[in-house]
């Protein structure tokens, strides 16, 4: 059998419809240090607005519609799923995972689930794992989500984070083929001696929920901005150059870099220590703020959807999170559905599309 590689066949992305600006955060920061502004949030960051999820949104909900649409452009079925792995820091439960709540939800009946969380580097990370796995012949294909719902850990008294992250899912279909060389490159790297500089410090087997825990706000999102920033910057920009060079090609040769997207003074900094020009850059952070692993594959989807991305691109992925944990990964972009499993027959794709009727029609189930 011809060696496979691993390509993205769809591709999805679901924000939650609330749109909260920074004037809306002007009167929902209540920080004792003094208030926020739009002028602040947005000279620091670049951040204009972020989406906030609904009441009964969770990661799960998200990760599910963002999963349906990239199933939906790879014209692959629930059913023939063979592994989903969501990449998140803010599951629904300690336990079970939100993979398996995704899993049922969206009828993957013979599909393996788990979580990979490793911050904002989860979405890099999971993708580098579903890629081993498809190379090694473990499973066919992956739906590789990065989602999260940080609204419901955000300190609105603590205006030095709350103002920074904001809740969505992006997805993407990954399948074995011959037809292309997918994935070239994937490295990962941690440094876990700075765990503290970012991190939900209540919850866990260490500091278990009391009610002295909540009081202490022991359960919210606390970051060392300044230094969180320094590291991220140098770390994005090595992981750049690491996976450029594994993948054996030269800058010149991406076609578009999709950082995380954390804040426009990051990105700024990263893409001119890699002498890297700024029209290669996708960014969307202004719209959607930091959406931790859910950044990079939602900016894959709008870039895609907004023909950024065309077939045989070679594109660029570079994150950093908590941790602190970073990498990158180098892959030739497909974008359709592999041209050795198009659809049986009629029958098979107006069964598909009922489907698909069906689970927009019948709310999401819990
Ligand atoms: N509104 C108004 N004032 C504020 C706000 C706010 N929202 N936040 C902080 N300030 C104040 C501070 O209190 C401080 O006031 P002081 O001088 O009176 O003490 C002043 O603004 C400057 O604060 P700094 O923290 O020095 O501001 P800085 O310019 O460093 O910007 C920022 C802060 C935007 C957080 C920056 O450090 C940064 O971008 N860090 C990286 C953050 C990040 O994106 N992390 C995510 C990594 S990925 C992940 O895993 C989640």
């Amino acid at each position: 059998m011809a060696k496979q590689n691993a390509v993205i066949t769809g591709y999805g992305f679901y924000a939650p419809p609330r749109v909260v600006t920074n004037f809306d955060l002007e009167k929902m920061v209540n920080d004792p240090r003094g208030p926020t502004s739009d002028e602040w949030i947005t000279s620091r960051t670049g951040i204009r607005e972020r989406r906030f999820a609904g009441e009964g949104e969770t990661t799960s909900t998200m990760s599910t519609k963002a999963a349906r649409i990239a199933l939906d452009r790879a014209r692959l079925r629930p059913q023939e799923v063979e592994l989903i792995i969501v990449g998140t820091c803010s599951p629904d439960y300690q336990f079970p995972a939100t993979a398996c709540l995704v899993q049922t939800k969206l009828g993957a009946e013979r599909a393996g689930a788990f979580d990979v969380e490793a911050a904002c580097t989860s979405f890099v990370s999971a993708l580098a794992v579903a890629n081993g796995m498809i190379l090694a012949g473990t499973v066919r294909n992956a739906v590789v989500i990065g989602a999260e719902c940080l609204s419901r850990f955000l300190d609105f008294k603590d205006r030095t984070t709350c103002v920074l992250f904001g809740d969505g899912a992006g997805a993407v279909v990954l399948e074995a083929s011959n037809a292309s060389v997918g994935i070239e490159s994937a490295v990962l790297h941690s440094d876990g001696s700075k765990g503290d500089l970012l991190w939900v410090e209540g919850g866990g087997a260490r500091i278990p929920a009391t009610n002295e825990s909540v009081a202490a706000g022991k359960h919210y999102i606390r970051m060392e901005g300044g230094e969180t920033f320094k590291l991220a910057v140098k770390a994005m920009a090595d992981a750049s150059e690491e996976a450029i060079a594994e993948a054996n090609v030269t800058a010149d040769e991406i076609d578009l870099m999709i950082p995380h997207q954390a804040n426009t003074r990051i990105i700024d900094a990263v893409v001119k220590r890699l002498r890297f020009p700024m029209e290669k850059v996708f960014v969307n952070v202004q719209r959607y703020g930091n959406t931790s692993a859910a950044s990079i594959p939602i900016a894959i989807a709008e870039a895609a959807e907004q023909g950024r991305l065309k077939k045989g691109d070679r594109v660029l992925l570079a994150a950093f999170g908590g941790g602190f944990t970073w990498g990158a990964a180098v892959l030739e972009w497909w974008g359709v559905p592999i041209p050795d499993r198009r659809e049986k027959s009629i029958v098979d794709r107006a069964a598909r599309q009922l489907e698909d009727l069906v689970d927009r029609v019948v709310p999401v189930r819990d």
